[in-house]
């Protein structure tokens, strides 16, 4: 039975990289006219209320987008990030964070299409309600890893997919990179984003290892650390691993990671990666 629930966590330093990476990728992919297949094998509850029990709980979202909200100062790219989240909070006051299906249904258009997958029995629901007048998506209440490999390759031939475990099942660690390697060899055009925490190194220098030596071509790595790696348990950092990333997400992550680092780091801790991890295909 899963016990993680999104709503502890929503809006924290993890989910401000994911959610940047996110906004990012679909705002490029959107550029061009046509349909876009839009993949989220874990989705969610799609929206949080940052004044509800949980958030209050672990407060984590005040390490987040909370040191973002009221900011002067932010650089541009964020600027568009945290504009998206107002768009959430009208009262102008920081009530409430979307999830990973909110934010890609306001980023994409009519045409485009939504397939969002949910395995917990309470979440899984309450992301039905949240699209339930919203055509262009379809929710799935089952296992995403699965599900989102069965819509590949999809028939806009177009396609991005977020996958964004919990990782409260250990074995997630190389289910995820299974997943990719098949997903790339039934759609290699697609753009994958994966994300990852990291909780203990070691486990994060392994899965970098079988990615390199995947054969993959075109995969990026971002990642933002609020402290130090540690032997003790917690997560120090977290990332996101783009298979075919758009041109300019490089650049743009380049330009705000030092930024967020400092922002976002506990004691002057904050740490940041932005690496090619495999080459551009020489025939792409
Ligand atoms: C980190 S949360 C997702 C957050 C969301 N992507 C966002 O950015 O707002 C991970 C979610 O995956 C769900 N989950 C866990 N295993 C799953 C599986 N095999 N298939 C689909 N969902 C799963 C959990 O219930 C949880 O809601």
């Amino acid at each position: 039975m899963l016990s993680y629930r999104h709503a502890f966590h929503a809006g924290n330093p993890a989910d401000v990289l994911k959610h940047l990476v996110l906004q990012r990728c679909l705002t490029y992919l959107t550029r061009k006219d046509k349909p876009l297949c839009y993949i989220d094998t874990h989705a969610g509850a799609g929206a949080y209320r940052l004044d509800g029990m949980q958030a209050r709980k672990t407060g984590e979202y005040r390490q987040g987008i909370g040191r973002l909200w009221e900011q002067t100062e932010l650089p541009p790219l964020l600027q568009e990030y945290r504009a998206l989240i107002r768009v959430l909070n009208p009262e102008q006051e920081l009530l409430r964070y979307p999830g990973s299906p909110w934010i890609a249904a306001q980023l994409l258009r009519p045409h485009d299409r939504l397939f969002l997958h949910e395995l917990h029995a309470t979440d899984a629901p309450r992301l039905q309600q949240l699209f339930a007048t919203d055509r262009r998506v379809q929710v799935q209440a089952g296992d995403g890893f699965q599900g989102g490999l069965g819509l590949l390759p999809p028939i806009q031939r177009r396609g991005f997919m977020l996958m964004d475990p919990s990782y409260e099942v250990k074995r997630d660690y190389d289910t995820v990179t299974d997943v990719l390697d098949k997903a790339v060899r039934r759609f290699a055009s697609g753009v994958y984003a994966l994300w990852y925490p990291v909780v203990e190194r070691e486990r994060i220098r392994r899965m970098e290892k079988k990615l390199r030596n995947s054969g993959i071509p075109a995969i990026q790595q971002f990642e933002l650390g609020f402290s130090r790696d540690e032997n003790a348990p917690g997560m120090t950092a977290s990332g996101m691993i783009v298979i075919n990333p758009p041109y300019t997400l490089k650049a743009e992550m380049e330009s705000v990671l030092p930024w967020l680092a400092q922002q976002l780091g506990q004691n002057g801790n904050g740490h940041f990666r932005c690496e090619q991890l495999t080459a551009e295909s020489s025939a792409a």
